[in-house]
């Protein structure tokens, strides 16, 4: 092909979700509520895996969008649900061409006296849920074709913070295992790439956000000098989900105003 015939077929549709169906896990709140309207307006249905919680508010803003959205409750400490999921989306749907694995827990103590259950839990929701839903997903997208597996990862993908070291292995585990995925799939049309965010406030990190020297001491790091909102993410998740992004695969995609690179 020549260069122009390259360039000639690009245009906005690249990043449309029209036609396409994505589960998101825990959607319903927190991050996934970002990811879940950016993909409806995008053009996609939705399939939301949730734990508790209330589905009232993401269900009217996607509707609102003309949009369908299915909930599916249960817990992903649960193997017998956890590997449900695909056939739930099926059912609904009849195709899955996106999962976003958003689902996370953390358990915070000081180093020496950290629970082993709090580390099973963690690991087995931040890492092992990721890995079987993902694995889950991907047969049915090989028989599809192809697809977009979007793990999210964190600051703590590359650093460790105090008092929770189940949280950090787990979120260093997405890299790996966003790499791994993207190594075996690519042969089949799947991408498997992650977001990483840096500071938004949310439920998840409310106790950090709410102590003023760690929060003056985060923020003072952030070249963007403030932390981020649940619509600073959404862009990305778009891309990472549409036909703009074919050819990344295996990445992980820092969203954190600059966090990760000011010394
Ligand atoms: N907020 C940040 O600054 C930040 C930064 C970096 C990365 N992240 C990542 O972004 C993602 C979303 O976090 P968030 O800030 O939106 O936190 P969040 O509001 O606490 O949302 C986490 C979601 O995971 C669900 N979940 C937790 N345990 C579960 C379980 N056992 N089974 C099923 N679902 C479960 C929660 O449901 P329930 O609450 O009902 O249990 C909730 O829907 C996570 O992967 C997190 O690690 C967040």
């Amino acid at each position: 092909m020549t260069y122009i015939e390259q360039i000639k077929d690009f245009s906005m549709e690249y990043f449309s979700l029209k036609g396409k169906v994505a589960i998101i896990t825990g959607a319903n709140k927190g991050l996934g509520m970002g990811y879940a309207l950016a993909f409806a307006r995008a053009g996609a249905d939705l399939f939301i895996p949730y734990h508790g919680g209330s589905t009232e508010d993401i269900k009217a803003l996607v509707e609102a969008e003309g949009r369908r959205i299915v909930f599916y409750q249960g817990d992903l400490l649960d193997r017998d649900y956890l590997k449900s999921i695909p056939a739930k989306c099926l059912e609904a749907y009849d195709r899955i061409d996106i999962l976003v694995n958003n689902a996370a827990t953390n358990c915070f103590a000081d180093f020496l006296e950290f629970p082993e259950d709090g580390w099973d839990r963690v690991i087995n929701v931040n890492l092992s849920a990721v890995y079987l839903l993902g694995h889950a997903v991907a047969k049915v997208m090989v028989k599809q074709g192809g697809g977009k597996i979007i793990n999210i990862g964190s600051a703590l993908s590359y650093t460790a913070d105090a008092k929770c070291p189940a949280y950090v292995a787990a979120k260093h585990g997405i890299i790996g295992l966003t790499r791994s995925f993207a190594n075996e799939l690519g042969k089949y049309n799947i991408q498997c790439n992650a977001i990483c965010p840096g500071f938004i406030y949310t439920d998840v990190n409310k106790a950090v956000s709410d102590d003023p020297v760690f929060y003056k001491h985060i923020t003072g790091r952030i070249s963007a000098g403030r932390w981020g909102t649940l619509g600073d993410l959404m862009g990305t998740a778009v891309f990472l989900a549409s036909r703009a992004s074919d050819y990344l695969n295996g990445s992980d995609i820092k969203v954190d105003g600059g966090f990760s690179t000011v010394l």
